[in-house]
């Protein structure tokens, strides 16, 4: 434990830290640390009002809910308190919250729940008298918020009269106004197109679109609303549980999460926090966790409330998505074909899940946007799968040259002007966002990722061909273009690190049997730029051999289906390139072979000019191969739903696709299905 001085200038401290942070939350909708770190600020707090009570103060942040209503708006009373609920984020703190529940009831039995997803968006109170819907506010402080009737009457999801009956005379819902994912990425497009500015995530978007002065710029937000809950009034409605009060609410017109469940005992929580988090990159909205609530209503009034939130519930976070740390170097990866990407070093962060140690900046144009120079603290973020990326810089952490906020001691990031790899030219064509090393396959970081994809399962498919070996193999000189592949032997290999006889022996085999192959695969192989695996297949079918493909020129390229100028331009300067005319030439002297002459794909066409879309786990297919039977049957796959969509494939955890298929009324088949569609396409 501090000893009282220091705490109590610890606590003086984090107090003004979290007030000036509330105030940049709240106030202007621009936050300045990632909810991880203020959490950690706010515990901290907590802790230490806990050890040293003569520290607690009545205007203490740990005291209030949220921010200070905005003196803009006018204030309004809710008529009963909007609280917060209290965090868990391990199983073990969900497992304490149900203890704590049974404790409190003096029951053994198992309880039931009613859980939500946590949306992240901002709280808000909507009154309605008679079933009209006459007042709407924020959360503010918890006690008094900001009215934003006007505002709020803008929002679709918002019903102006409640449908259906036995709603009380006066009546406060609560829940959570949110901006879609889809909607939000709309909404920063045409920021950025106009000029203005980008709003930082759904949240503070929605947040800033909500508290306009003018309720037409609301109006022109795409704003959406989630009921959750019932303020005032709730004593006199004819129900008995949270789960039967959100079907009410839906009754009277008011959307509710779909995910909604009712669950049993700690055991139901915990499978219901792993379900969601499988479901939550489908989810059109962000969401930070999932909410669990006593279901039965008595049983949450006797439970009741500690200071700012109650006993009955809890919301169980998800690890938190965005971290802060510092850059230690801005370095640059070359990809293969020649894209210099800057990548920031970073000081290990554990966020999403994992220790990041390196985020992608994008491109230049990012990096001088963001302004991100060495010994910045930034702000990272990883959202599920994705690439771990910065997000935005804290300008006051920036280090300077002296104590009095000079000159920063950093430059700002310059691209390099010569391939780290290589040394040759790094260029940028006019309209690029991406700046290339021109040195093509001379440069080897190039030359490494063209023999990877070059044996990769979906190319010529060489088992046994990773990355690390090719690395091995280029660094020592020993292959130096994919045709030196087939003249590796089983003493030159066995000599390389890690590598067994039996291992040399297998690649060899591996190397010797990818000659015989498809004019597609090779096509692919090659790694044109701009090609992929369906455009590769389309050309090959087309020219049905290789030199008729090598004497076309861009326009004859364009008569292929989906190939437009910029991919004929592509395939021009590729084939164009005598270097690359050798590797070919090469590769055919190795024995490299294929079905010269007819098309890759025969046989009729039965799913030519269908469109279909893939969603969930199939039983037995992998997506890549369900896609690639499809298109050889002459369908089309799409990544996303829309009413020109012939066929949605749905498997297991079919998510948000699914979903809209119903709603556009499209059919939707499983894969026996489709098996049987690409079978009569057999006969
Ligand atoms: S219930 C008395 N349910 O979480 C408890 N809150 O700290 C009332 N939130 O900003 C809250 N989704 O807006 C509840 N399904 C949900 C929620 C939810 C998001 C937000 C709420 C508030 C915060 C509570």
């Amino acid at each position: 434990m501090l000893v009282p001085a220091v705490a109590a200038a610890r606590a003086a401290w984090l107090r003004a830290e979290l007030e000036r942070h509330n105030h940049a939350y709240y106030d202007l909708d621009a936050p300045t640390i990632p909810d991880a770190e203020y959490d950690q600020l706010f515990r901290e707090l907590q802790g230490l009002e806990a050890d040293h009570p003569d520290l607690l103060t009545v205007d203490s942040p740990t005291q209030r809910v949220g921010g200070v209503p905005l003196k803009e708006f006018p204030p309004r009373q809710h008529g009963v308190p909007m609280l917060s609920l209290n965090n868990a984020f391990a199983t073990e703190e969900v497992e304490a919250f149900d203890k704590r529940v049974r404790d409190g009831l003096e029951t053994i039995a198992e309880i039931d729940y009613a859980v939500e997803p946590k949306f992240d968006g901002l709280a808000i109170s909507l009154t309605y008298e008679n079933g009209v819907f006459t007042c709407g506010a924020t959360r503010g402080d918890g006690v008094t918020g900001e009215e934003v009737t006007p505002n709020l009457r803008t929002l679709r999801g918002i019903p102006l009269r409640l449908k259906g009956a036995g709603w009380p005379a006066l009546i406060e819902v609560r829940g959570e106004v949110l901006m879609f994912k889809a909607d939000f990425a709309q909404l920063n497009a045409r920021q950025r197109e106009r000029g203005d500015k980008e709003f930082a995530n759904p949240r503070n978007a929605a947040a800033g679109s909500l508290r306009q002065l003018d309720s037409k710029i609301t109006a022109g937000r795409p704003l959406s609303f989630f009921a959750y809950g019932v303020g005032a009034g709730a004593d006199s409605l004819a129900v008995r549980t949270h789960g039967e009060m959100m079907n009410l609410l839906a009754t009277w017109g008011f959307p509710v999460a779909e995910e909604r469940r009712v669950v049993a005992g700690a055991r139901g929580l915990l499978g219901y926090f792993v379900d969601i988090g499988v479901k939550r990159p489908a989810l059109p909205y962000d969401i930070d966790g999932v909410v669990y609530k006593v279901n039965r209503l008595d049983w949450q009034a006797r439970l009741g409330f500690v200071s700012r939130a109650p006993r009955f519930a809890i919301a169980h976070k998800f690890p938190a998505e965005e971290a802060l740390t510092e850059v230690l170097g801005i370095d640059v990866q070359v990809g293969r074909t020649g894209a210099i990407t800057p990548v920031a070093r970073l000081k290990p962060v554990f966020v999403g899940g994992v220790t990041v140690t390196n985020a992608t900046l994008h491109n230049e144009d990012e990096v001088r946007r963001k302004d991100v120079r060495v010994g910045d603290t930034v702000i990272v973020r990883r959202a599920g799968d994705v690439i771990p990326e910065v997000v935005a810089i804290v300008a006051d952490k920036r280090p300077t040259r002296d104590l009095f906020g000079g000159e920063p001691l950093h430059p700002a990031f310059e691209l390099p002007k010569v391939c780290p790899e290589c040394g040759s030219a790094v260029a940028r064509g006019e309209d690029e966002a991406i700046a290339r090393c021109t040195g093509g396959l001379y440069c080897p970081a190039q030359r490494k990722q063209a023999l990877w994809h070059f044996a990769a399962r979906r190319a010529m498919d060489i088992e046994g061909l990773g990355d690390k070996l090719v690395d091995q193999l280029v660094d020592a000189g020993l292959v130096h273009t994919p045709a030196d592949l087939y003249g590796l032997t089983v003493d030159t290999l066995a000599g390389l690190d890690r590598m067994g006889e039996k291992s040399a022996q297998n690649l060899v085999v591996a190397i010797a049997s990818s000659r015989q192959t498809t004019l597609g695969r090779f096509i692919f192989g090659l790694g044109i730029r701009n090609v992929g695996e369906a455009t590769a297949r389309d050309l090959a079918k087309h020219f049905g051999g290789l030199d008729a493909l090598l004497a076309a020129d861009a326009a004859s390229l364009q008569t292929v289906p989906d190939v437009g100028p910029v991919v004929a331009a592509s395939i021009a300067a590729f084939f164009g390139e005598a270097h690359n005319r050798e590797v070919i030439d090469g590769l055919r002297r190795a024995g490299v072979c294929w079905p010269e002459g007819e098309p890759a794909t025969a046989g009729p066409q039965l799913l030519a000019g269908q469109t279909l879309v893939l969603t969930g786990t199939l039983p037995t297919l992998k997506r890549d191969d369900a896609k690639a039977m499809i298109e050889a049957a002459g369908g089309k796959v799409a990544g996303s739903v829309s009413k020109k969509t012939n066929y949605v494939v749905a498997g297991e955890e079919a998510g948000s696709k699914l979903e809209k298929a119903i709603e556009l009324g499209i059919t939707v088949i499983d894969e026996a299905e489709l098996l049987k569609l690409l079978e009569k396409e057999v006969q």
